[in-house]
């Protein structure tokens, strides 16, 4: 055993090296920061994700969890030793081939679990295959595309459908995909300056409490190495940040009071041992504890103390639409069906936690992190920072994952602020229970719906109000309660509707954006109310469902009629055949009397694409330099989702090239416009737009030169000698105060089945397979296109199934449970392309529209299985077995 000083000797892809740092460091710590080798990801240190797995004599391992001392002698493989001479592995080419990477950062993971299992076994089964790369988590791809991937290497599965190269509509690997597979992507904790200090917040332990901080001065005598400690009176500009202008109330630094356990209250900065050496209780804060608000009924009831002085009530925000006269039209219903719904908190769980640094340069400041917002962060942090937009400049790292929680602001205010004040660049990495404690959620919801038919299976009237638990501040708040009246009918022509929505304070960690602004938690309670109604109705749920679809000529319940792409009744009709057949076999399955059930449930959904009745615009510039070399300068990021595949597709085919033909510069806001956000799916139908008119520009202006010689014409900008620029802001209006306008220019739509098998002694659930049937308007590029569909699955999955964050109990990825390889089903893809006129080359959007009807889907096959309505997700063994119990299906 060697000790601290003394160099530990093992090789590492075949290479000699010599480390000499204290025997007890973490391989993974060693790999990265000693070694350079960054291909190696850290999602938990703590044994719980594979981010960090490697091969150690062969052997698969989990690097944060291997002491260095123990490698003394032996053989290390990472994933930059996969690749030889600039080649890469069979494997490595089928996870390009099959789009088996996403956002990457579990990629590496994924690929050494793949190669071990590969060296043990060259044709494995699928069954090998789950079980060998069983503790790598992804939570991007919902594997499938993975396990092919193997499959097709050991020549067990069939090979990719790939084309070559190509414009819309070509099955293209990504164009920025090399990087994933040889551990060459930088993430945000992957590249800092040598000179870089590290910061790290103390956090609140209470839900609510008082605290002054007391003197420092003994702190940084005990501890040299630490250079600042950071509160609130350190932030230079206004002590306030949020999504929306009006809404900016939550401080960088608490001041005085903190409101959910985990809020950042002091920020420590100095060398790296130091911060580590540190522990919470060295710190002088006295906390007083208050009572903490749980719950949306105890922020709504009477005289519950505020949790913000402008806020008698504690609502945030109110939403609402109107149309007709409900109550009548459920009087005279031939069928009303209601219920009460509610959902947990969801953890993002990004494999990557927040990360980033910032320097300062000049009267300037540098911020390189991981986000999916480049220019909001920097009119964020401006806005904190007392500066000029121009001053920030946000540098995004690629992005380890994303689904919304990487859209408010983590650790940028924190390095922006230190590097500022200290005049030396400041680094930060979110430990795993930081993220999940401080990291906004999805917002807990609790619905009442009513719904009412006519004898003849047609929709007459809806009323909805949902309470939405947005924690201790606003986020994204207004953003869920606005949209979801407007989708609370479910993809139905309704022509009465009373549909409302709060969001509510409380102390709890803030929510934010995930995947669907709180659509997915309304549809599982509409999609209830079509069964239902169909079930008094004596109408296969499927069949009403058609029959009540909205369609091209449909107006909705804002009073916008659409004018085109409406494919509701064609994904429902390319389900209708595998419905017919997996119902009859669920049921003819469940003749047989045992524990085991089988059921068949349908889901559909829409979604409005891009931000609800507000301008949302996108620019892009796509230039040509003097040797012929087209640039697409991009500012929409790429959170793994293929946004930089997609843009290269749709650019080369305005300008009649083919996609390899098109560079990306990406995100930096010095270098790229403003395309907003990802989020909201808006990223193909906006910016996409957006790109689609900078190439024609560019197209324009070429043919203008005629046969102009390029390499003789004067550069124009960023190196080029011709710029293209697009801006496209989707046609939307303000709606009125009855919620009546027209809030999206366009709408994906969805239908899904879930296939499970219920133990009803046990409770326990598996999903058996998920046919998904999608209405993309055009699908720019299909493999990217499955991938948004099968990950989305997953997640609804974990919604549906097993995900719920408790805070304080549930911070890390051990108690918190989200969905593994051996979790996801086979996925059936049914790509309906109905084209949207206002969408480049008719596209539409995916992101979303992917999870929002999974669980609803597998609520509906439940039932179906055993008779019992789960009204309360996750539907967890023990709700499911209380449930069934409670119905008396099972004694
Ligand atoms: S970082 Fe090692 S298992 Fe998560
Ligand atoms: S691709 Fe697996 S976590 Fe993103």
């Amino acid at each position: 055993m060697s000790d601290a000083c003394s160099p530990v000797r093992f090789t590492v892809n075949g290479r000699a090296v010599e480390v000499a740092l204290p025997p007890a460091t973490r391989l993974a710590d060693a790999l990265r920061e000693e070694l350079g080798l960054t291909g190696t990801k850290i999602g938990c240190n703590a044994g719980d994700c594979g981010a960090c797995t490697v091969r150690l004599d062969g052997a698969q391992v989990c690097a944060c969890l291997v002491p260095l001392a123990q490698v003394e002698g032996r053989g290390v493989a990472t994933v930059e030793g996969l690749a030889r001479e600039g080649r890469l592995s069979r494997l490595q080419e089928a996870f390009h081939a099959h789009g088996a990477a996403q956002c990457g950062i579990c990629t590496p993971g994924m690929l050494m679990a793949a190669d071990d299992l590969l060296a043990r076994d060259p044709r494995p089964g699928e069954q090998a295959v789950l079980e060998a790369l069983g503790g790598v988590l992804c939570r991007c791809t919902g594997y499938r595309k993975i396990v092919e991937a193997v499959l097709d290497v050991a020549g067990t599965g069939p090979a990719a459908q790939r084309d070559a190269d190509g414009g819309v509509g070509a099955r293209i690997a990504k164009v920025d995909g090399i990087a994933k597979l040889v551990g060459a992507e930088d993430y945000g904790a992957d590249d800092w300056p040598e000179d870089a200090l590290v910061l790290r917040a103390l956090r609140s332990p209470h839900a609510a409490a008082r605290f002054e901080v007391g003197d420092l001065a003994p702190l940084h005598a005990r501890f040299p190495g630490l250079v600042r400690v950071l509160s609130a009176k350190d932030v230079p500009g206004p002590n306030a940040f949020g999504i929306y202008p009006v809404g900016k109330d939550q401080p960088v630094l608490a001041e005085g009071e903190v409101r959910y356990r985990g809020e950042a209250v002091l920020a420590l900065v100095g060398d790296a041992a130091t911060i580590a050496a540190i522990r919470d209780e060295d710190l002088p804060v006295a906390w007083t504890p208050l009572p903490a608000i749980s719950g949306v009924a105890a922020g709504l009831a009477p005289g519950a103390r505020r949790l913000h002085a402008h806020l008698a009530d504690n609502v945030l925000v109110r939403g609402r639409v109107r149309r007709g006269d409900p109550e009548a039209a459920l009087a005279g219903a031939a069928a009303v069906a209601s219920g009460r719904f509610s959902t947990s908190f969801v953890e993002h769980a990004y494999i990557e936690p927040e990360a980033g640094w910032a320097r300062r340069v000049g009267d300037r400041i540098e911020v390189h992190v991981t986000t999916q917002t480049p220019y909001m962060d920097r009119d964020e942090i401006a806005h904190v920072m007392g500066l000029r937009p121009e001053q920030v400049r946000v540098v995004p790292t690629a992005v380890g994952g994303g689904f919304g929680g990487k859209l408010d602001l983590s650790v940028q205010p924190l390095v922006a602020i230190a590097a500022w004040h200290l005049g030396r660049p400041v680094r930060c990495t979110y430990t795993r229970p930081e993220s999940m404690a401080s990291s906004t959620k999805r917002h807990p919801a609790e619905i009442e719906a009513r719904f009412g038919a006519d004898g003849d299976g047609r929709l007459v009237a809806a009323v909805f109000h949902g309470d939405f638990n947005t924690g201790a501040y606003a986020s994204w708040g207004p953003t869920v309660a606005n949209r979801v009246p407007v989708h609370a009918t479910g993809p139905y022509e309704v022509p009465h509707v009373r549909a409302t929505s709060r969001a509510v304070h409380t102390n709890e960690p803030p929510s934010g954006a995930f995947r669907g602004f709180g659509v997915p938690q309304a549809a599982i309670a509409h999609e209830t109310m079509m069964d239902e109604l169909a079930g008094q109705l004596g109408i296969d749920p499927l069949e009403f469902r058609h029959r009540n679809a909205l369609r091209r000529g449909s107006v909705t319940a804002t009073g916008q009629r659409l004018e085109a792409s409406a494919g509701l009744q064609a994904c429902l009709e390319g389900l209708r055949p595998r419905w017919r057949e997996l119902r009859a076999a669920a049921e003819a399955a469940n003749r047989e009397c045992g524990v085991l059930r089988r059921g068949v449930g349908v889901a559909c959904m829409w979604y409005g694409i891009g931000n609800t009745s507000m301008s949302n615009p996108s620019e892009m510039e796509v230039g040509i330099a003097r040797d012929g070399a087209i640039t697409l300068f991009t500012g929409a990021l790429d959170i793994g989702q293929g946004s930089n595949t997609i843009m290269a597709q749709i650019a080369a085919e305005a300008l009649g090239v083919p996609a390899s033909r098109i560079r990306l510069v990406t995100g930096d806001t010095d270098l790229t416009r403003d395309a907003g956000k990802t989020s909201a799916s808006r990223q193909t139908f906006v910016s996409g737009n957006a790109v689609r008119l900078a190439a024609e520009d560019l197209r324009a202006q070429l043919a203008r030169l005629g046969n102009a010689d390029l390499s003789l014409l004067p550069e124009v900008a960023k190196g080029c000698v011709a710029m293209g620029r697009g801006r496209f802001d989707p046609p939307t209006t303000a709606l009125d105060a009855e919620g009546q306008g027209v809030p999206y220019a366009t709408y994906g739509f969805a239908a899904q089945l879930a296939d499970v098998e219920v133990d009803v002694e046990l409770g326990t659930v598996k999903v058996l397979r998920i046919v998904a049937a999608h209405d993309v308007g055009r699908a720019i590029n299909p493999v990217q296109v499955e991938g948004q569909v099968h990950g989305g699955i997953a997640q609804g999955l974990g919604l549906a199934l097993m995900e719920e964050y408790l805070p304080g109990r549930t911070e890390n990825l051990h108690d918190y449970l989200i969905p593994t390889i051996g979790d996801v089903p086979p996925i059936e893809t049914i790509l309906v392309e109905d084209a949207e006129p206002l969408g480049p080359f008719g596209a539409k959007g995916i992101g979303e529209p992917a999870l929002i009807p999974t669980a609803p889907a597998i609520l509906a096959a439940i039932h179906h299985a055993t008779g019992v309505r789960i009204r309360s997700v996750p539907a967890t063994p023990d709700r499911v077995r209380a449930a069934i119990l409670a119905h008396g299906a099972r004694p």
